[in-house]
């Protein structure tokens, strides 16, 4: 039996993160109807920095799905929900505060879908664990909007329930919740997306390939064998048709190796497709064949980064390495639906 590339386990966390990303567009549609519908000063102000922080986390979101390799669509259910919030936002019925209580509660479940995600991460595999790592940044910032939406329903319901301020001891007591948080996280250092380059977008696929060589070798079992190797078998075609397309074309000009890159890729590609065919509970002959392509794959991915790399940052400038990184990554995620719609139509 040749290898089956996809895996249930990670075709599910690809649909949590696909519900991750319509609510975190719920979340920023929320927070534009409430800053009009909100005329406290201090209120909207905060509800201004959120929708700054959730359109940042919505592109970290993106990476991450990008990175992951995997994608999905939000169920139904979810789908639902989405709609059932949205006209409730509208609601004139309804008062300030229960919107925000009801965006409390959302901000809380996305808060839990991320650390869920990052349980799953460290059960499926350590690749995951790299694709994902950016989402910490995303889980933390909501924890903080947690606790300042906490004190916006204090206020707004001491004002509704009394005609009466609160009183000013609540920004005090959030911002104290906010250090302890912050303690607690330590430093969540993750740059948004589009502060990353080319170099760096490339580095996080590399570092992904290599984990999940790591993990082929350091398994007998078939069952996992195949399902690394499915995992490691799409991301390399990805990662090599987006260099082809985006990265190779830019250096061409003037770099003299980019003939050289480009035939040791399609080398590489022939493996992998050999390998797809054979039996993965051969174990031996089966990791074997892997470690021939994990010494082709490592040498090239090297070579970019000694060669490759001090080029791009001698040639281009700042501005053009992060054009190329969201060039790259469009590139991948375009590649990622076209290998979703020829699987499916299967
Ligand atoms: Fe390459
Ligand atoms: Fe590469």
């Amino acid at each position: 039996m040749p290898v089956q590339l996809e895996d249930n386990k990670r075709t599910a966390i690809a649909g949590k993160l696909a519900e991750m990303k319509a609510f975190q567009n719920l979340l920023i549609a929320n927070e534009e109807i409430l800053i009009q519908a909100c005329s406290d000063r201090e209120l909207s102000n905060r509800l201004e920095d959120f929708i700054r922080d959730d359109r940042k986390n919505l592109g970290i979101i993106d990476t991450v799905i990008v990175q992951y390799g995997v994608k999905a669509e939000p169920s139904q259910k979810v789908q639902k929900e989405i709609e059932m919030v949205s006209e409730m936002m509208q609601d004139s019925e309804l008062t300030i505060f229960d919107k925000v209580a009801k965006h409390e509660l959302l901000k809380h479940a996305q808060t839990m879908s991320g650390l869920l995600v990052h349980k799953a991460a460290q059960v499926v595999g350590a690749d995951i664990e790299v694709a994902i790592a950016p989402l910490n940044t995303v889980n933390f910032e909501n924890r903080a909007h947690q606790e300042q939406l906490k004190g916006m329903m204090e206020s707004l319901s001491t004002l509704e329930l009394t005609g009466q301020s609160a009183d000013q001891g609540i920004w005090a007591r959030v911002q104290d919740s906010m250090a302890a948080l912050t303690g607690m996280a330590g430093s969540v250092v993750s740059r948004t997306s589009d502060e990353m380059s080319i170099r760096d977008v490339i580095r996080m696929d590399h570092l992904k390939v290599k984990t999940l060589f790591g993990q082929i070798q350091n398994t007998e079992v078939p069952q996992k064998l195949e399902e690394y190797f499915g995992q490691l078998y799409q991301d390399l075609f990805t990662h090599s048709e987006a260099e082809e397309q985006i990265l190779y074309p830019a250096l061409r000009p003037h770099y003299n190796d980019t003939q050289k890159l480009c035939d040791e890729q399609a080398e590489m590609k022939q493996m992998l497709d050999q390998i797809k065919a054979m039996n993965p509970t051969n174990t031996v002959e089966f990791k074997s064949a892997v470690a021939r392509v994990m010494e082709a794959a490592n040498a090239h991915m090297d070579d970019e980064e000694r060669n490759v790399f001090p080029y791009i940052k001698d040639n281009f400038g700042d501005g053009q390495q992060k054009q190329l990184a969201t060039e790259f990554k469009t590139a991948k995620s375009q590649l990622q639906d076209k290998r979703v719609l020829s699987t499916s139509s299967k």
